[in-house]
């Protein structure tokens, strides 16, 4: 048993897409969540600078002593999952794309046709592509970036015209030219879309890597004995520059929770430490 809190984190409030499915499955767990809201989008940056981010918000969770570490970032976990595993070696650290690559190859066959939609680093870095091969190679396989996606979830830009026109700028072309079956949701910010794209495209298979994360934290902590039995600690989200939307989605994620559902918000600088708004 470990009761010690697992660390998530992400370029902003994506990641908090796994949250609700961690909750149900292991209600026992607790967590402490990162999102670097002032420095969001990752996705379009040098993988250099993508680099130091996560060693400096890897660092700060170490330091709060979580028990796992777990990238609920793809484009994070395209560039420095092995960077950070090897400076942490102490502590077993997940990335998200491998469950999910790892399921697309075994519920697909060459009769499919799978489009994976991410940012920019995360698609040309092909690590989706090259995973899912490397579990089955007579896969159909097509990726495109939706850069402009990230930025409007952000904003809460979701519940309208102007993110359906957005979906069909970057994926029409992408779903009929490919006639794609299958599509891989590769950033954790797109599941907070994914009711638009279902109803744009009905015939589309969704997978969703912030659900199928869970099944593999679950295998991690059980093999080491690490999973946690009611443990007294209060969840704890952090976000570089704490935005309404961010409170919100939490809100949202725990408004079925008892009264004290033990979440608190903090507003946290990685260089100088908690700041009050
Ligand atoms: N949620 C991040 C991902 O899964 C978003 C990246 C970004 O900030 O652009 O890739």
């Amino acid at each position: 048993m470990d009761n010690r809190p697992i660390g998530f984190f992400d370029s902003g409030l994506g990641g908090l897409t796994c949250i609700p499915y961690l909750m149900k499955a292991l209600p026992d767990e607790r967590m402490i969540y990162f999102g670097d809201t002032a420095r969001t989008p990752y996705g379009s940056k040098a993988a250099s600078t993508i680099r130091s981010f996560s060693m400096e918000i890897a660092d700060f969770l170490v330091r709060s002593d979580v028990k796992m570490i777990v990238i609920a970032c793809n484009t994070v976990s395209a560039t420095c999952l092995e960077l950070l595993r090897n400076r942490f070696p102490q502590i077993p650290i997940l990335g998200i794309i491998d469950p999910a690559a790892r399921k697309a190859a075994q519920s697909c066959d060459s009769r499919n046709n799978i489009g994976i939609i991410g940012t920019k680093v995360t698609i040309n870095s092909g690590t989706y592509k090259s995973l899912i091969s490397s579990y089955n190679d007579r896969l159909n396989i097509y990726e495109t970036a939706c850069p402009a996606f990230v930025p409007l979830i952000e904003e809460g830009i979701i519940d309208n015209e102007i993110m359906d026109l957005t979906i069909k700028y970057y994926m029409d072309d992408f779903v009929y030219g490919n006639k794609l079956d299958t599509v891989i949701l590769g950033c954790t910010h797109y599941p907070l879309i994914k009711k638009n794209i279902e109803r744009i495209y009905p015939d589309l298979d969704i997978i969703n890597p912030s659900s199928i994360v869970v099944s593999k934290i679950r295998q991690v902590l059980e093999e080491r004995n690490m999973l946690a039995e009611n443990s007294e600690f209060s969840n704890i989200f952090y976000a570089s520059d704490l935005s309404e939307n961010f409170v919100n989605m939490i809100d949202h994620i725990f408004e079925n929770e008892s009264a004290d559902a033990r979440v608190k918000f903090k507003n946290f600088d990685l260089e100088n430490g908690e700041r009050h708004i």
